[in-house]
């Protein structure tokens, strides 16, 4: 008996088919992020985009952060109760990203692999822009933990919705402040000016869009940046 695997087989090498429907797939499935200052009108938008893309026939998966899972939701009453005022700002930037790292493995990345658009409200921009830009923590050491706390898994597009601070920190604050939100005016300046600082670095991913109007104004600005990124 000739031995195996020698002479043609072993000149030609057959693709192997089985693995082409699982890469295919996983190119397929999109993250998208949506970002800004406390009020100004994101979550209403994922829900907006979340619907639209289900229409259109897209598996959406909508989540927001911090939370998602089990242990994230946990991690979440831990940073946003106005209780644990004491927490210093490297507990606060381990603990966004922990929440993240639960997410992404547990949540994101099947999704991902499923072909899924997955709309995600927060993810590690915000990190970028609250604990760098709001808190003051060095610019570096944020990146090295977000490339941990994502997982190493960057957003195909990220919505920034831009809105005055004054307008959308009353907004926010209406109904009391949760702990982030007790840092205050100057705190959501920082923030969006991290944001368009952002923004200006990376044109192409991240996508400033106007946030004043009304809610289906502002959906089909997101939606016309969106179309051009998911065809
Ligand atoms: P949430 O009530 O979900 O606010 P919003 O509806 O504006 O998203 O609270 C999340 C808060 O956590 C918000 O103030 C932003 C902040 N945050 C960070 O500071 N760093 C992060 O990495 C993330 C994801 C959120």
């Amino acid at each position: 008996m000739p031995p195996v695997g020698r002479g043609v087989r072993r000149a030609t090498p057959v693709p192997d088919v089985r693995e082409a429907p699982a890469e295919s797939t996983a190119r397929r499935g999109r993250l998208v992020t949506l970002e800004g200052i406390d009020g100004c009108g994101k979550s209403t938008q994922a829900a907006l985009l979340a619907d639209h893309l289900e229409a259109s026939g897209h598996e959406v998966v909508c989540l927001r952060e911090p939370g998602g899972t089990a242990v994230s939701e946990k991690i979440r009453q831990l940073l946003l109760d106005p209780v644990n005022d004491e927490m210093a700002d490297e507990c606060e930037l381990l603990l966004y990203e922990a929440s993240r790292a639960q997410l992404v493995r547990q949540v994101i990345e099947p999704a991902l692999e499923r072909g899924a658009v997955v709309v995600c409200d927060r993810y590690f921009d915000s990190t970028y822009a609250y604990q760098h830009g709001g808190r003051g923590l060095d610019r570096t050491l944020v990146e090295r933990c977000n490339e941990l706390g994502s997982c190493g898994r960057r957003p195909d597009v990220t919505l920034v919705f831009d809105l005055d601070p004054t307008v959308a920190f009353a907004r926010a604050t209406q109904g009391g402040r949760d702990r982030l939100e007790g840092a205050g005016l100057r705190f959501q300046e920082r923030v969006r000016a991290s944001y368009l600082d952002l923004a200006a670095k990376e044109p192409a991913r991240v996508r400033v869009i106007d946030a004043t109007g009304s809610a289906d104004e502002v959906g089909r600005r997101a939606l016309l940046v969106l179309a051009d990124v998911l065809r």
